[in-house]
């Protein structure tokens, strides 16, 4: 597989990525909002205590701010023995940064961290237009997505 450019790094998630332009990075995807910095503690908080083990997010660095990000969502099931499945969630990379493979990068460091954890399968919702992309990521189409806002 192709290594990252030099100077790129793709690894978990930390508090200090608040000022990294983490938010930023994920505006790409869709509304964030203004999350301040007291807000976005107590939910990265959330996520390392209550919710430990059920959240693994990466982040890629460029050495100066966020440029890709995804997460694997843990869900515990009864069903198949207890089974175990990831959900892959909120994958976003900088506009300027698509087409360098950095989507396909974190996909697979989601993949390998859900295989490794125990997960018989991995799924995840999207558009149409973002077929290609999962398939090139060995993903197939599966389903169909049902939602209900509130
Ligand atoms: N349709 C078809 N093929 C695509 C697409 C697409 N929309 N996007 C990328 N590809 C292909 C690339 O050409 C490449 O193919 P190659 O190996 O033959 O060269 C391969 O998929 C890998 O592409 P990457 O360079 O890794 O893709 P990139 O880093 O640009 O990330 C992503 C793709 C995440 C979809 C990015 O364009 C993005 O952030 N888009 C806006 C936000 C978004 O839509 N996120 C996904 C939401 S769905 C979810 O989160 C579960």
């Amino acid at each position: 597989a192709a290594s990252l450019p030099e100077t790129y790094t793709l690894r978990s998630l930390r508090k200090s990525d608040y000022a990294r332009g983490f938010l930023d990075c994920l505006r790409v995807l869709t509304t964030v909002g203004d999350v301040t910095e007291a807000q976005w503690d107590e939910r990265y908080t959330w996520m390392n205590t209550q919710g430990k083990g059920g959240y693994y997010l990466l982040v890629v660095d460029d050495g100066t701010r966020i440029v890709g990000t995804g997460a694997l969502i843990v869900e515990r099931k009864f069903i198949h023995n207890l089974g175990i499945v990831g959900h892959i969630e909120d994958i976003a990379v900088a506009k300027d940064q698509q087409g360098k493979k950095l989507g396909l990068k974190i996909i697979q460091a989601l993949d390998f961290i859900a295989e490794n954890i125990g997960c018989y399968k991995s799924i995840l919702d999207c558009s149409e237009a973002n077929e290609g992309f999962y398939v090139k990521c060995g993903f197939k189409r599966a389903g169909l997505e049902m939602a209900h806002y509130y």
